[in-house]
């Protein structure tokens, strides 16, 4: 049986470079022995992936992307498909889990600066992989063609039309209609279900080529590379299979028990993860009271809504150009911050005060995005941009000649 395993292996081996991946990329992929915490969100993402892909294909099976049969096919799905509410409220918290993990593994960047040289495309596919993630959330929740699918796609199509010159013509053509209707809904659901996500897990493979091109970093933000022993591997590395695979297993673990918890227990957690208005049928006479995206966009729409619609500020336009701005500011990081110190534990102080003022804005503009808009909120949704915007202004100007501590040779472990 050995035999007749190895000789497998070796017939292939010898047509395809299988063993030779599984060293590169696992069993002699080396990675800092220092991984902490915050480094479980990129294997937890590419889980999540995975689970979107798999439940997506199975909704698939029996939801109908038909303006007339859209929201029936997705309560057929919930009661009468064998398990099909499993499969919806596995896809439905998984879309909300995606951005919890990604949010997370963003911020765990920019704590130890591992999108700086020589990680600057990693970051850069991360930041593309972030701008598809958007992309395929927004499409996909027009799908159940509910009461905020419906309105919310109207609402942020037609802030294309706030573009000047070509913006209604953009919106039309977007929507391929005057407004949002079975046209609009058929050609998301070929965007939702086979482009974006193939160009999604596309950049995931770059990502992760490029992260091992280069190797990872480390919550010291030490470059593990310039220590190797006599074989020329890295004296802080160890093999990523089985340390990090393990490892890895444990984190997965761990979530998915969270994550079937609130599947089994709480799939609407309240209204963040499936909002109530999302229960009734589109309905293109009567617009909601209130309109609101889903928690991970909140942030941004809380942006857009704190611009005042001035005629000499372009109108709706200034808003359109303050979120987008938001998330295209992302894109610069690796060269806002410009000290040559990566980890937040060598960092001056002036920056870890930065850092809480953007954290503390992005999540507090996530809040007031949520909540219907006042005076008063805008006037706070105001300031939180200042903040938000503040933070890379600053960035850019505290890590030019930032004290540091001195950063240790070797990665700290305990
Ligand atoms: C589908 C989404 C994503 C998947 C599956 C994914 C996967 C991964 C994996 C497996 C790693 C190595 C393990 C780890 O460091 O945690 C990683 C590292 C990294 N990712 Fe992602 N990622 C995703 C999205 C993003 C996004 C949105 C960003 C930022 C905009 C990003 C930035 C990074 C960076 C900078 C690293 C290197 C971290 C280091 O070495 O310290 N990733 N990613």
């Amino acid at each position: 049986m050995g035999n007749l395993l190895a000789n497998t292996l070796n017939w292939v081996d010898e047509r395809f470079p299988l063993t030779k991946m599984w060293r590169e990329h696992l069993s002699e992929y080396y990675a800092p022995k220092n991984f902490n915490f915050w480094y479980y969100f990129g294997s937890l993402a590419l889980l999540v992936l995975v689970n979107q892909i798999v439940t997506g294909i199975f909704l698939t099976m029996n939801y109908k992307p038909d303006a007339g049969l859209a929201f029936a096919s997705v309560e057929y799905i919930m009661r009468d498909v064998e398990w099909g509410w499993l499969i919806r409220y596995l896809h439905s918290t998984g879309a909300s889990a995606f951005f919890v993990v990604v949010y997370l593994h963003m911020f765990r960047a920019m704590l130890y600066g591992s999108y700086k040289k020589p990680r600057e495309l990693i970051w850069i596919f991360g930041m593309l992989i972030y701008l598809t993630l958007m992309a395929e959330a927004f499409l996909g929740y027009l799908l159940p063609w509910g009461q905020m699918s419906y309105w919310g796609a109207q609402v942020i199509i037609s802030l294309f039309g706030a573009v000047p010159f070509i913006g209604e013509e953009l919106a039309l053509w977007i929507r391929g209609d005057y407004v949002v209707s079975d046209i609009t809904l058929n050609r998301f659901f070929a965007l939702h279900v086979i482009a974006i996500p193939l160009a999604l897990v596309g950049l995931v493979a770059a990502h992760i080529l490029a992260l091992h091109e280069v190797g990872s970093n480390n919550p010291d933000g030490v470059e593990i590379k310039k220590h190797k022993d006599a074989n020329g591997i890295p004296l802080d590395g160890i093999p990523f299979h089985p340390y990090y695979t393990v490892k890895d297993i444990f984190g997965a673990s761990v979530f998915l028990v969270i994550f079937a918890i609130i599947v089994f227990y709480f799939p609407e957690m309240y209204i963040f993860f499936l909002e109530p208005a999302n229960f009734i049928p589109a309905n293109p006479i009567q617009t909601p009271e209130h309109i609101a995206p889903l928690w991970y966009f909140t942030p941004f729409y809380a942006i857009l809504r704190a611009v005042p619609s001035y005629p000499w500020l372009m109108g709706k336009f200034a808003g359109v150009l303050a979120m987008g701005a938001a998330v295209m500011v992302l894109f610069f990081l690796p060269w806002i911050d410009r000290s040559p110190v990566r980890s937040i534990r060598y960092r001056s102080n002036a920056f870890k005060a930065w850092l809480t003022i953007f954290i503390v804005s992005f999540i507090g503009l996530g809040i007031l995005g949520m909540l219907p808009a006042d005076p008063i909120k805008q006037k706070l949704s105001q300031l939180l941009s200042i903040g938000y915007f503040g933070f890379f202004i600053a960035l850019y100007i505290i890590s030019k000649n930032e004290r540091c501590k001195a950063v240790p040779d070797r990665v700290t472990w305990k």
